[in-house]
């Protein structure tokens, strides 16, 4: 039989890198959950000076950019998702002194910060719903969406809220209900209220002239809802075991229309500034996705794309949806992955510790920003939280159905003492029992741990066009192998990721050998190597090929 190249696909992606040196493009963003980050007062809570006193940590690591969860005076319901004021930092997270030092510092390391801005929901403790309840004739009444209840006196119409239960919270001073996405502590703010909108555009401001490098906003797609308040349809797969939210299609209570006009007007304040970006969190499958790209690109620098959380970790599916997220970009539209974050399993439990070695290469060599979770870098796994220790809202309310967000929110673990370097007190959250070997100082020192392979992998994407600028092609491979090449200008990268057990080989011939070369393998133990004709992948392996 001959041998002969598969039929090619196009690539796909700009592959002029210097065309366009765009900071969110070409870095990585890394994901800091603040109160597990670095606890610099020894109440067990990480906080700004924490993240100041380890900006060398991601300065060393090479990240590009800082995304911090919610820091703002907050009662802590959902651990800062709950705001109280946009303007101001939560006392146990630090001052605004801190944290316009902490920006200074991070700016002066070349490292850019991004704010989680929480625009969905404030907190029932917000000055403005205090004064919205007050009464039906309050000035701020229709800056959130209260209505009548039903005829029987129930709630206004189905929708449920994330965490569990109905969505409408009756308040009995004025004898109507309020709407809440999430808990009954966090009440829904009317986006279709301009006096909303123009408060809101003053917090961003208020971040931006601070020298905040953009924003990831909080369930973006959740902004505008229904008009007319229509019910929800039943989800006819809804399982038992399965988030009481998900008995119905969240077709009226989100992803409406007229979203993408306030996200334009986000996009366009942003605009005013220079080089910020605007991220917006958005679960949504593919085609809608997309849609928060927004017409001729005047929404969302990036809508978080959460597709490799959800995948089966098999490498045909994952060549699948990666073709498919190609296909479906808007012309323009910049890619972006997560393999992780504060509401999900750790990657290194979903996969297990040797395919998390797999997932870094693959989150560091598509195309497309990567976003890294803390954490993920040093292999951390889910925590085991004992009941007395629960702190995530969502368990307490549903328990048992392993919905709950602790286990990937435990301390972030720098060295082998107690408190893991973390803190001197008591952690918030019980500390991963293999901080002691699975930490930083240690995977440091160590020349084949995962988080040498991160900054190895985070280096490589740095130094390779083709890499971080460069177009995707996908390469036909046998077994449980995803294959593709990364190509700008002359250089050609080839990444081979075994997803299985067993030992694989790829034919090297159809992509040209003469002068192949491995830079990385994810057991960091063949750079250099030449492999000939056939690349052979141990179990679990992922290799960067240097072609030409
Ligand atoms: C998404 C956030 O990531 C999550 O942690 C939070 O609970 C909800 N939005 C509500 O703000
Ligand atoms: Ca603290």
């Amino acid at each position: 039989m001959v041998d002969r190249p598969p039929p090619a696909p196009a690539a796909t992606g700009r592959p002029d890198p210097d065309a366009d040196p765009v900071w969110w493009k070409h870095g990585v963003i890394y994901q800091i959950y603040p109160r597990s980050f670095m606890d610099s007062n020894a109440d067990g809570i990480g906080d700004l000076e924490g993240i100041r006193r380890r900006l060398d940590y991601l300065l060393w690591l090479r990240v590009e950019a800082i995304w911090i969860s919610p820091i703002y005076p907050s009662p802590m319901a959902d651990f800062g998702y709950d705001v109280a004021d946009y303007c101001g930092i939560a006392p146990i997270f630090g001052t605004l002194a801190e944290f316009d030092r902490l920006v200074a510092e991070a700016h002066a390391r070349g490292l850019k910060v991004i704010l989680d801005f929480v625009p969905n929901h404030s907190s029932t403790a917000h000055p403005w719903f205090q004064e919205s309840r007050v009464s039906r004739n309050s000035p701020k009444r229709d800056w959130y969406i209260w209505r009548d209840p039903a005829p029987d006196g129930g709630p206004p119409n189905n929708w449920l809220a994330n965490f569990g239960g109905s969505a409408w919270e009756y308040d009995a001073a004025t004898g109507q209900y309020y709407y809440h996405a999430f808990l009954p502590e966090q009440p829904d703010l009317n986006w279709r209220n301009p006096e909303v909108r123009r408060a809101m555009h003053a917090a961003m401001r208020f971040w931006l002239d601070r020298g905040v490098d953009g924003f990831r906003v909080d369930v973006i797609w959740h902004l505008i809802k229904d008009e007319q308040f229509r019910d929800n349809p039943p989800n006819p797969a809804w399982q038992p075991h399965q988030a009481s939210i998900d008995r119905l299609l969240q077709i009226h209570s989100a992803d409406q229309p007229e979203v993408h006009d306030v996200v334009a007007e986000m996009r366009s304040l942003i605009d005013e500034y220079p080089d910020r970006v605007l991220i917006g969190e958005i679960y949504l499958p593919m085609e809608r996705l997309v849609a928060y790209y927004g017409p001729d690109l005047r929404g969302a620098h990036l809508p978080f794309n959460f597709q490799l959380i959800f995948a089966a970790w098999s490498a045909p599916q994952i060549a699948r949806l990666v073709q498919e997220y190609e296909a479906a970009l808007p012309e323009g539209g910049w890619p972006n992955w997560v393999m992780g974050n504060h509401d999900q399993k750790r990657i290194a439990s979903r996969v297990g510790p040797a395919q998390a070695r797999v997932a870094a290469m693959l989150l560091l060599t598509l195309r497309g920003t990567p976003t890294l979770y803390y954490g993920d870098e040093i292999g951390m796994e889910n925590v085991a939280i004992p009941p007395d220790c629960v702190q995530d809202p969502w368990e307490k309310n549903e328990p048992g159905l392993g919905l709950g967000r602790d286990p990937a929110r435990t301390p972030m673990q720098w060295d082998a003492s107690p408190g893991a370097g973390f803190t001197t007190g008591t952690p918030w959250l019980p500390l991963s029992p293999d901080h002691r070997e699975r930490n930083v100082e240690a995977l440091a020192r160590d020349p084949r741990s995962i988080l040498t392979l991160y900054r190895r992998l985070i280096a490589l994407r740095r130094e390779q066009p083709a890499l971080h600028a460069g177009s995707y092609l996908p390469v036909a491979a046998e077994g449980n192998v995803l294959a593709f090449l990364r190509c700008a200008g002359a250089a050609r990268l080839l990444i081979a990721l075994n997803f299985g057990q067993a030992p694989q080989c790829l034919d090297l011939r159809p992509h040209g050998i003469a002068s192949a070369r491995i830079l990385l393998s994810t057991a960091l133990d063949r750079e250099g190597e030449a492999p000939g004709p056939m690349l052979h992948l141990r179990p679990a392996e992922g290799v960067a090929v240097a072609l030409e």
